[in-house]
């Protein structure tokens, strides 16, 4: 891993031909090993631009990664700039050395975060930086047409063929009914290229093992999944990426039921980083962020919830962390919901769905307590972490946001 001050002056070079100092002032938080939020008062209370040490909300781990993990639900209504915190967060998570994988959801709103930011309230040590990222967008999206600068933007990848072994997998390439347990069945057999599947379902139909039906329907779609570049690139190099310095985006723009196959694969692909880093005895920290999962993490999405719930329990062995924003935590499972042990939750009013709040949590919620000054974009929220409850009011964005 590189050090994060020549990162962060390679990028600078290559952005903006600006100098940082060898002493730039976010060591503050890299000393104390924090990643920082906000300030428990009003940003128009520190005008003279000097946050008192005692006024910081941070939240603080560890260099051990295994030893605390996060996972944090970010939980508050549409608008209230859940994605700019998670922007600044990542940008802390970076400081800290970890790596970072988002996932977002029909936008492109993570696209500006490699440029510096246009917000006003910062902590006196933070100046707004960018992040550099590096773009990916899975190519088996069947209702996704990209306009050429979006192709050229992206890069594409897919997943590993010898990964779908179970029907389901099958199921969620669209497969037919009858092709789907015949080619997951090849592929457990160790059956993982493309051509070696079309000539084996040929010769299961010689020896009379296989339907002519079922035989033509597993050739049309490998077929088709071989004219659209399926299982044609190789997974995504995570960590030829997080070498660089990158922050890996994925973007989702297509139907819902490849997102949840696809983000079970992405944990597992991390997780078997996270296995290898463990044999080294060499364990980082993998970030996972979802921004905006509610329509792919919900109740009855198996795949995602399960990849999910991966995350939350193999923190401590491979390093594997997950922040997710949601709007609404009625559509979560609850398990799910419990899961992350940290929380920030802003105003809402289904608060009572999260089991396990703290008293002086709920009551807040319930008394609608928390400050809003919806002209000027100021909502007070709420941390909860190792069982405290603190209320913050987030920095303003550290990284460049859309307007
Ligand atoms: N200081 C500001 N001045 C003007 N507009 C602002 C300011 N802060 C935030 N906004 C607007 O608020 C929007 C919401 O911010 P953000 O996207 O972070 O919210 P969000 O909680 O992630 O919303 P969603 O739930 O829809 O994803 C920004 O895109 C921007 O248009
Ligand atoms: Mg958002």
């Amino acid at each position: 891993m590189k050090n994060i001050i020549d990162l962060t002056q390679q990028m600078l070079d290559r952005n903006y031909g600006l100098e940082i100092k060898q002493e730039f002032p976010e060591q503050y938080f890299i000393d104390r090993n924090c990643l920082f939020l906000g300030t428990r008062k009003l940003p128009d209370e520190y005008k003279d631009g000097i946050i008192p040490p005692e006024d910081e909300v941070n939240i603080y781990f560890p260099e051990d990664p295994t030893s605390n993990p996060l996972n944090m639900a970010i939980i508050e209504p549409t608008g209230t700039k859940k994605t700019r915190l998670l922007k600044n967060i990542v940008y802390g998570l970076k400081l800290l050395q970890s790596n970072v994988v988002v996932v977002q959801y029909k936008s492109r709103q993570w696209e500006y975060i490699n440029e510096a930011g246009d917000g006003e309230f910062y902590h006196q040590y933070i100046h707004p930086r960018g992040v550099k990222r590096s773009d990916y967008i899975p190519s088996y999206i069947v209702d996704f047409e990209p306009v050429q600068d979006v192709i050229d933007e992206y890069k594409v990848y897919s997943p590993s063929i010898h990964t779908f072994k179970k029907d389901l997998d099958w199921k969620y390439l669209k497969a037919s009914e009858v092709a789907t347990s015949t080619l997951a069945g090849l592929v457990k057999r160790g059956v993982i290229e493309l051509d070696k599947l079309k000539n084996q379902l040929n010769f299961e139909f010689k020896k009379k093992r296989l339907a002519s039906s079922t035989k033509v329907s597993a050739l049309r779609h490998l077929e088709n999944l071989q004219n659209k570049n399926i299982f044609g690139y190789a997974d995504i190099p995570f960590e030829v990426e997080w070498n660089e310095g990158n922050i890996i985006i994925i973007s989702f723009f297509g139907q819902e039921d490849n997102i949840e196959l696809n983000v079970f694969k992405l944990v597992e692909a991390l997780t078997k980083i996270g296995i290898n880093e463990r044999t080294r005895n060499q364990v980082t920290r993998k970030v996972v962020v979802f921004d905006d999962p509610q329509n792919y993490i919900r109740a009855n999405n198996f795949y995602s919830s399960l990849a999910v719930n991966n995350i939350q329990n193999m923190s401590r062995e491979y390093g594997m962390n997950c922040i997710a924003a949601f709007q609404d935590p009625t559509e979560v499972k609850s398990t799910i919901l419990n899961g992350f042990t940290t929380k920030i939750i802003g105003q809402i009013d289904s608060y009572d769905t999260i089991k396990g709040l703290p008293f002086e949590a709920k009551e807040i919620l319930k008394n609608k307590d928390l400050y809003a000054d919806r002209d000027n974009f100021i909502f007070e929220k709420l941390l909860i972490h190792n069982g405290k409850v603190e209320r913050f009011f987030q920095y303003d964005c550290i990284v460049k946001h859309q307007r």
